[in-house]
C-alpha cells in the first residue's frame, strides 16, 4: 500500500514554476544523496506543470516540451530511478492544467497509460478549468482509476486546494494526499493562515491519505516563484516543525543544489522528521494556550508509546507556553510524569511531573518527544 507515512520529495513548482528542464532535474537528482535527503527519508522527485506541449500528439498523446526535456520523459525517469528515487510528474482535472497545457479531462486513461511507460511513480493532480457541471469527486475517482489500472504502481497527490469540502470525500475518491488549502507563498503570513485553517480537521488526515498543505518553502529566502517576502530561519524551522507535527507530505520547495548548511539541518532534522513518519500516523490533536490564543500546543501519540509535543508561537509578540499534563490525561497524583527531548536542540532536557512551560519568542516554536516515566510526587 502507498503512503502509509507521509509522502516525502521536492517538487519543483514553488522554485522554478515553468522554468524547468531535464538539466535541472538531472542534476537535482544528482545531489539528491549527497546533501542527506536520502537518508533522511526523502523519495520523489516530482516536475510540476509545464513540462508540456501546448497541444497533443496526432494519436492524443501528451509530448514533453522539446526544448526543456529534448530526450523525452522516459529517459528523465529512467535517470531518476538511476539514483535510487521515484520519478512524479503533473496534470490536472480541468480542461487546461493551471499553466494552460493540455490536462487530463476525458483523457484520463490514455495519459495514466503513458505516464505508466515513461516510468512515472506519482502523479500531482490539479484543479484549474474544472467543468462546473461535474463535480470533482467523480473527476478524482475517474483518474484515481484510470491509475489504478494503468499497470504499474503511482501514487496519486490531488490538488483541488480543499475546495468543495475536499477533506470529506478526497479519501473515498482514492487519493494518497489531498492538498488542502490555496497556494502557499515564502512568507510568515502564508504559512500561518495556511496552518491554522487546519485547526480542527484532524480526523480527515491519517494512512493512506493525507492532508496536504502544500509544498514546503523552507530555504527559499525571498527567491523562486512564489517567494513574496521570504522568512527567517526560525521560522522556516517553525514551519517544518507544524507540517511534521500535522502529519502533512514534506515536499521540499527550495533549490536542493544551493542549500544553505541552515536549511539542510531543518529538512534532514531525523528527530522531527520521525514525528511525521511514525508508522502509525496518528494525527496531533491540539489546543490554545488558555491566557494567550497566538500560542498552540500540538500532542503527536507515537506507535512506541511517546509522544511529539510541539509550542507554536503564532504572533507577534513574546509568549509562553504552558502544557498541563493534565490535558492528556496524566493528574501528577498517578505517579507519572515525562522526560522530555527537545527535538530542535539533540538534548534530553530532563523530567518533568505535572507540567512544562517554555518562553517562545514571536514566530517560534518547541518541539519535544515525551516518555512517561516514573516521578516522585
Ligand atoms: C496550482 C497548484 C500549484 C501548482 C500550480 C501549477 O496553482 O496549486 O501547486 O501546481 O497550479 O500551475
Amino acid at each position: 500500500m502507498l503512503a502509509q507515512t507521509p509522502p516525502m520529495g521536492w517538487n519543483s513548482w514553488n522554485t522554478f514554476g515553468w522554468e524547468i528542464s531535464q538539466d535541472l532535474i538531472k542534476e537535482t537528482a544528482d545531489i539528491w544523496q549527497e546533501v542527506g535527503l536520502k537518508d533522511a527519508g526523502y523519495e520523489y522527485l516530482v516536475i510540476d506543470d509545464c513540462w508540456a506541449e501546448k497541444k497533443r500528439d496526432k494519436n492524443g498523446r501528451l509530448v514533453p516540451d522539446p526544448h526543456k526535456f529534448p530526450d523525452g520523459m522516459k529517459a528523465v525517469a529512467d535517470y531518476v530511478h538511476s539514483k535510487g528515487l521515484k520519478f512524479g510528474m503533473y496534470s490536472c482535472a480541468g480542461t487546461m492544467t493551471c499553466g494552460g497545457y493540455p490536462s487530463s479531462l476525458e483523457h484520463e486513461f490514455e495519459d495514466a497509460k503513458t505516464f505508466a511507460e515513461w516510468g512515472v511513480d506519482f502523479l500531482k493532480y490539479d484543479y484549474c478549468y474544472k467543468p462546473h457541471n461535474i463535480p470533482g469527486h467523480i473527476l478524482y475517482k475517474r483518474m484515481s482509476m484510470a491509475l489504478r489500472n494503468c499497470g504499474r504502481e503511482i501514487l496519486f497527490s490531488a490538488c483541488n486546494w480543499g475546495n468543495d469540502n475536499a477533506h470529506e470525500w478526497m479519501r473515498a475518491s482514492g487519493a494518497h494526499m489531498y492538498r488542502s488549502t490555496g497556494d502557499i507563498q515564502d512568507n510568515w503570513e502564508s504559512i500561518k493562515r495556511l496552518a491554522l485553517s487546519q485547526w480542527n480537521k484532524e480526523c480527515y488526515s491519517g494512512p493512506y491519505c493525507y492532508n496536504d498543505i502544500d509544498m514546503l518553502v523552507v530555504g527559499m529566502h525571498g527567491k523562486g516563484n512564489v517567494a513574496l517576502g521570504g522568512c527567517n530561519d526560525e521560522e522556516y524551522k517553525t514551519h517544518f516543525s507544524l507540517w511534521c507535527m500535522m502529519n502533512s507530505p514534506l515536499m521540499i520547495g527550495c533549490d536542493i543544489r544551493n542549500m544553505s548548511d541552515k536549511t539542510r539541518e531543518i529538512l534532514t532534522n531525523k528527530e522531527v522528521i520521525a514525528l511525521n513518519q511514525d508508522p502509525e500516523g496518528r494525527q496531533s490533536y491540539s489546543m490554545e494556550q488558555w491566557n494567550n490564543p497566538d500560542v498552540k500546543i500540538y500532542i503527536k501519540p507515537m506507535s512506541d508509546g511517546t509522544y511529539g509535543i510541539g509550542f507554536f508561537n503564532m504572533g507577534d509578540a513574546p509568549g509562553e507556553g504552558s502544557l498541563q499534563f493534565w490535558d492528556m490525561g496524566l493528574p501528577s497524583s498517578s505517579g507519572y510524569g515525562f522526560l522530555l527531548r527537545d527535538l530542535w536542540d539533540h538534548e534530553d532536557i530532563g523530567v518533568f511531573a505535572e507540567n512544562y512551560t517554555c518562553k517562545l519568542e514571536p514566530h517560534h516554536c518547541k518541539i519535544l518527544r515525551a516518555k512517561l516515566v516514573k516521578v516522585n510526587v
